[in-house]
């Protein structure tokens, strides 16, 4: 992995060039093996696994393209470089469909040859942190398609968990977007209700006159236009559960209906004298605060403690960033896209304030999908407007004053990078890759940073 120097098979039949750029590879940290034929280089990868493998592509007995096609065959992740000379370009693209990652045309400079192996080796590292984070995606970070591994996550679902094999009534909060409808619906199929129905019902969507007949149903001339008996959604969601979005927004009057089912877990239909039994678990969301509106006298207190008998609270997306990268992931699957997303996307990505939360993020990523995800790769361009300027804020706190006797600047800075350091390494759990790039540095750079801090 990046943490170490790079081995690099270097494959060139014309002496002079093979030296000169054989030095200067070795001058910016490669470990450089050089040889002058196909064949010598199939020897040594038969026997020493290369990260790089720069090849001319015109050589004498067995020429790059086929060279290419041997590495990559025995060594998938190995970056392939060709180096073409004029008139090329048709070879150079063969190669590339046999698997070189990118190619340089001849005469080159040393740095346009640096510039394509970087990126070529950013792009390796990026393919293989992917698949990395796909294959976490598998196992531990989710529970019933909830995707998280930041601390609020791992503690949301030891709490569902339990309270899955309970009936108590729970009340979610949390802002717009947080994954209200996700978690109720997750509870709802671990519990023992599974082989029952989930049933939800939007309280802000419907009508408040017509929300009462929804929710317990109506019998036959009950109100005009009630033509036949109707169930209502509790009945419906009889031996399952209710799901109540929005209840904050329920009238006070029906207030006083529901809670009346919560206490007895009875109710009439609309125009019925019939009491009518149910057996529901009862799930509500809200996204306003709830404990407010009982002191501002809107909500009844008495039902808000009957709901909020196990209280479940959805952090927002920014207070949990670390999550972006695997839910980014997720959304991709989801949109059925292979495309990876660039260093500096991701950077974007986490840093950005997510007002709509995790709703937010996956209508950024369909978007991107539609943008970016043809070139296989997703970057700043491709994401919302708001992601695109966020640059412009200044770095610098504003409680960054110089004091009247001066600062020792050196130590100042060197605690403030520690500082900095140590946050983002907590918040991506130590993932040096992703606090590399929350602090827009190579990982390289960060390991050595990190090095010379414990030295
Ligand atoms: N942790 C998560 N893992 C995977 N997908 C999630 C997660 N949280 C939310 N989502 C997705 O984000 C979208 C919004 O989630 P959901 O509808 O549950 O939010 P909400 O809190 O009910 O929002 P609102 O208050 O606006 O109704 C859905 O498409 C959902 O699948
Ligand atoms: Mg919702």
């Amino acid at each position: 992995m990046p943490d170490q120097a790079k081995h690099l098979l270097l494959v060139e039949d014309e002496a002079p060039l093979r030296t000169v750029v054989a030095e200067q590879l070795v001058d910016r940290g490669y470990i450089v093996e050089p040889v002058d034929s196909g064949e010598a280089a199939l020897t040594r990868l038969a026997d020493f696994a290369f990260d790089i493998l720069v090849t001319d592509l015109r050589l004498p007995g067995l020429d790059g393209s086929a060279l290419v096609d041997a590495a990559v065959e025995r060594y998938p992740d190995i970056v392939a470089i060709v180096m073409t000379g004029y008139g090329t370009v048709k070879d150079a693209v063969e190669a590339i469909k046999r698997g070189a990652a990118d190619f340089v045309s001849k005469p080159f400079q040393i740095d346009e040859l640096l510039l394509v192996l970087d990126s070529a080796v950013e792009q390796r590292r990026l393919k293989s942190e992917n698949a990395y984070l796909r294959a976490q995606l598998e196992d531990r970070y989710r529970f019933e398609g909830i995707i998280g591994k930041s601390p609020a996550m791992t503690r949301l679902f030891q709490l569902l968990e339990t309270v899955s094999r309970t009936n108590s009534t729970i009340l979610i909060t949390g802002e717009t977007g947080t994954g209200k409808e996700v978690v109720a619906r997750a509870i709802h199929h671990s519990s023992a209700r599974r082989q029952h129905r989930f049933v939800a019902l939007n309280c802000s969507a419907i009508p408040e006159t017509l929300l009462e007949a929804e929710l317990f149903g109506h019998v036959r001339g009950a109100f005009t236009g009630a033509v036949g008996n109707r169930q209502g959604r509790l009945e419906q969601a009889h031996k399952g559960t209710l799901f109540l979005d929005e209840v904050g927004t329920m009238s006070t009057a029906l207030q006083m209906r529901l809670l009346r089912v919560l206490q007895e877990r009875e109710f009439e239909r609309v125009g019925d004298s019939h009491t009518t039994k149910v057996d529901v678990r009862i799930i509500a969301a809200t996204n306003s605060d709830l404990g407010r509106m009982v002191a501002d006298g809107q909500f009844r207190e008495d039902l808000f403690y009957r709901l909020n008998v196990i209280p479940v609270q959805m952090p927002p997306l920014r207070e949990r960033r670390e999550d972006i990268p695997l839910l980014v992931q997720h959304f991709l699957g989801h949109f059925q896209s292979a495309a990876t997303v660039s260093q500096e996307g991701m950077r974007r990505l986490m840093s950005y304030q997510w007002p709509g939360n995790v709703r937010q993020l996956e209508n950024a990523i369909e978007r991107a999908v539609a943008f970016g995800g043809g070139r296989g790769q997703i970057d700043v361009a491709d994401l919302p407007a708001e992601l695109q300027r966020l640059e412009a804020a200044s770095p610098i706190p504003a409680a960054l004053a110089l004091p009247d006797d001066g600062v020792d600047l050196e130590a100042l800075v060197a605690d403030i990078e520690r500082e900095l350091i140590q946050q983002a390494l907590e918040r991506t759990n130590g993932n040096k890759g992703q606090a590399a790039t929350l602090l827009r540095l190579k990982r390289t750079t960060l390991v050595e940073k990190l090095k010379r801090q414990h030295a």
